[in-house]
């Protein structure tokens, strides 16, 4: 690739920024002095006022809406559907942030950027996620508030959050939940504390991030304002 590629995916600063350094004599390739337009393979040894430098991989961020029946993860060792048998090859190496379970479906993102995976997926950063929970029949008042305050699971409460009920017919009752905890099938076992089996879940969104236009199964990957977002959250 051109040198001043090279340098720009090694992070030291713009290709136009990277040409003044060639320019000025600064960068060096093998130990020889760089010169403007020049092509270089990663084998190279590149240095700019004497340090090293080497291009890191490129971060990429993608979105899905997991159907359900997939295992979020790598590899499973049941030899089931998983994740990443919906992603794209171009893709490359990348990871599925946090978990969503066989039976939910949803918002899943993926990405090689282990530092923005961490803040989403941590617990300290309260990052809200918002799902949509079925149960048959009806629910009443006081277990909205119940599930609103927190619900003892595993021994320990879980945090205030956002319940509402957005539709309900005489068979089923849709209630949106947004959590900002994300502990294991938090959602299911809340409402398994206060008597209620949930029959559906999907997630519907992180933050603000939402599956819009995404059909189930499909993959895309984030805009540089979605990412920029999902940084800034
Ligand atoms: N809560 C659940 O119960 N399941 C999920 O997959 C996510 C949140």
């Amino acid at each position: 690739m051109r040198i001043n590629k090279y340098l720009a995916d090694a992070g030291v600063a713009s290709r136009r920024a990277c040409d003044k350094l060639i320019e000025s004599g600064s960068v060096r390739v093998n130990g020889r002095i760089a010169t403007l337009g020049m092509e270089v393979e990663l084998s190279d040894s590149v240095s700019v006022n004497g340090h090293l430098v080497k291009p890191t991989a490129k971060n990429v961020y993608y979105i899905m809406n997991k159907p359900k029946g997939y295992v979020t993860t790598v590899k499973d060792d049941l030899g089931r559907k998983t994740v990443m048998d919906l992603i794209p090859q171009k893709a490359g190496r990348i990871y599925p942030v946090g978990r969503l379970d066989y039976d939910t479906e949803g918002l899943l993102l993926f990405t090689n950027d282990g530092d923005l995976a961490n803040r989403i997926t941590h617990p300290a950063n309260e990052i809200p996620k918002t799902y949509i929970a079925k149960i048959e029949g009806s629910i009443r008042e006081d277990t909205l508030a119940k599930l609103r305050n927190g619900v003892i699971i595993d021994g320990v409460k879980t945090k205030k959050c956002n319940v509402r009920v957005v539709e309900e017919d005489k068979e089923y009752t849709k209630i949106s939940v947004t959590i900002t905890e994300g502990r294991n099938r938090q959602v299911r076992k809340m409402f398994e504390a206060v008597g209620h089996n949930v029959v559906f879940l999907k997630r519907i969104k992180i933050g603000d991030l939402s599956l819009r236009g995404l059909n189930r199964g499909e993959v895309r990957a984030l805009s540089s304002q979605e990412v920029f977002y999902l940084k800034n959250l």
